[in-house]
């Protein structure tokens, strides 16, 4: 048993340890130990969202520091669609000669120690909005900058990965890793699933096709893979 001033004595040992410990954390936050990522990503229905989630969680199990920032369009995009003629606006956004404007990111890249894009695949392409945050009035947030990358798409990732290592290159970015997500399942259910979500914001819809449709979104596993990433991307901060 502990007399009153034993205890007193412990209590104090434990704060100071404490204080101690705070005192640690709050030196590498404040020094080049403490590495801070910035994930940038767009998502019209919530894939890329939480795939940036999943990575922002492995990369503060390596205790970096992480700030999620969402590109978005001054158009925005809503999803479901209000109407079904969105999703052809939508896409035309995305022909090579159309430009977008996306709303001001409000965020310092120069405090990161890397930065990571995410984007859908669209038309084989990235999303209009990431497309328009690499363009090179913005060379300023990526010059000099270490850059990765995801991808979260049914199948298709590689050109979209090309047109964004090509960017990065041009606004002289270096671009580290690539990590590409994919719906489940196998083609043609896959991509049928795919539409019919779109056409009606709604999984296992319409019903004449709920018997061949799978679940929306990216297969079993690819979450935790995009966790992992964030790991590796956490690891990759030391060297
Ligand atoms: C307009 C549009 C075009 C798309 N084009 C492709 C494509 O060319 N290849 C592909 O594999 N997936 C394509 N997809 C599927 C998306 O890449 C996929 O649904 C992605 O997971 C969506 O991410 P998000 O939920 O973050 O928006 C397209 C989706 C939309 C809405």
């Amino acid at each position: 048993m502990f007399s009153v001033s034993e205890r007193r004595v412990s209590h104090k040992k434990e704060d100071s340890d404490k204080v101690m410990i705070f005192m640690k954390e709050m030196k590498n936050k404040n020094t080049s130990e403490y590495k801070k990522v910035l994930i940038l990503y767009f998502s019209m229905t919530k894939q890329c969202e939480k795939a940036a989630e999943a990575i922002a969680d492995g990369l503060r199990k390596e205790n970096r520091g992480v700030v999620l920032k969402k590109v978005v369009p001054v158009k925005e995009y809503i999803f479901p669609f209000k109407s079904k003629l969105d999703f052809f606006r939508y896409s035309m956004d995305s022909l090579p000669w159309k430009k977008i404007d996306i709303k001001p990111l409000d965020v310092d890249t120069g405090g990161f120690d890397l930065i990571i894009i995410g984007t859908p695949t669209w038309w084989l392409s990235p999303s209009p909005p990431i497309y328009a945050l690499l363009s090179k009035e913005n060379r300023i947030y990526f010059e000099g900058k270490k850059v990765a990358v995801f991808i979260s798409c049914r199948a298709m990732w590689r050109r979209d990965l090309k047109i964004i290592t090509d960017r990065l290159k041009s606004l002289g970015a270096y671009f580290i890793d690539v990590i590409a997500l994919q719906h489940q399942g196998k083609e043609p259910k896959r991509i049928i699933s795919l539409f019919a979500y779109l056409f009606t914001g709604e999984e296992f819809k319409p019903d004449f096709l709920r018997g061949m449709l799978y679940p929306y979104g990216l297969g079993e596993g690819e979450l935790e893979k995009a966790e992992q990433f964030g790991l590796k991307m956490g690891k990759l901060l030391n060297k």
